[in-house]
């Protein structure tokens, strides 16, 4: 067993529980790297076409990982007709890397609610102003449309847009990946099993 705060990774000193070394990793990469929330998210539309755009992480924890988002953007219309994603954080400073794969489900109305009323007004209104995804004629259009909510919102607070909440990734396959020196890196997979999670030492 390797000693506490190695950064080898082994079957032997890896918990049983893939979210403990996620939550473990998350920690150390929020005080290590700039942006440790960032993450790829990678979906697959209904012709079988990937695509992959940089999200935040807002909540992890046994449920699933879920980002924030616009339901009528191309990555929505993607996991509408193909609910499963693809998640990857890359902590540079750390040399780590996590891969999720899971089906993907909208959060609860009440969750994207409770998230929404905690961003910055100008956020809130960002999700009404901008119709992700869809061309426009310049960036005037968008201040101009920001400016029409903000006026239609003003001295009051501002509700969730109908098509703006989370969709949460339930993790079947977490991998986790340690640069080495030598090019012999780490790398620990815990599967979703029905028994719970098993994991094994894939070559790098
Ligand atoms: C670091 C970073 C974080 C981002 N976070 C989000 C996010 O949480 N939600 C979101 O909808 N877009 C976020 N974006 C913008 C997306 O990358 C993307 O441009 C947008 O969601 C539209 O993607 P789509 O057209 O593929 O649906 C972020 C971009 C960067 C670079």
């Amino acid at each position: 067993m390797s000693e506490p705060g190695s950064p080898m990774l082994d079957i032997s000193n890896t918990p049983s529980n893939p979210l403990e070394l996620f939550h473990r990793w998350h920690q150390e990469a929020l005080t290590a790297v700039h942006e440790a929330n960032a993450m790829t998210v990678a979906a697959v539309d209904a012709q079988g076409r990937p695509s992959a755009r940089q999200v935040l992480l807002k909540q992890a924890d046994e449920q699933g990982f879920v980002f924030y988002t616009n339901y009528k953007s191309a990555k929505a219309i993607a996991l509408e007709t193909n609910p499963w994603a693809s998640l990857l954080f890359w902590w540079d400073k750390l040399e780590r890397q996590v891969r999720i794969e899971g089906s993907v489900e909208k959060v609860s109305a009440a969750e994207s609610d409770a998230y929404f009323a905690s961003r910055p007004r100008a956020s809130q209104i960002g999700a009404w102003a901008s119709s992700q995804s869809q061309p426009i004629s310049s960036r005037a259009e968008l201040e101009a449309r920001f400016e029409e909510y903000e006026r239609q919102f003003s001295g009051q607070p501002v509700p969730r847009p109908p098509h703006w909440g989370g969709y949460r990734v339930k993790p079947e396959r977490i991998e986790f990946w340690q640069g080495l020196p030598g090019r012999l890196h780490d790398r620990i997979i815990y599967l979703c099993t029905s028994e719970g999670w098993s994991k094994q030492r894939l070559a790098p």
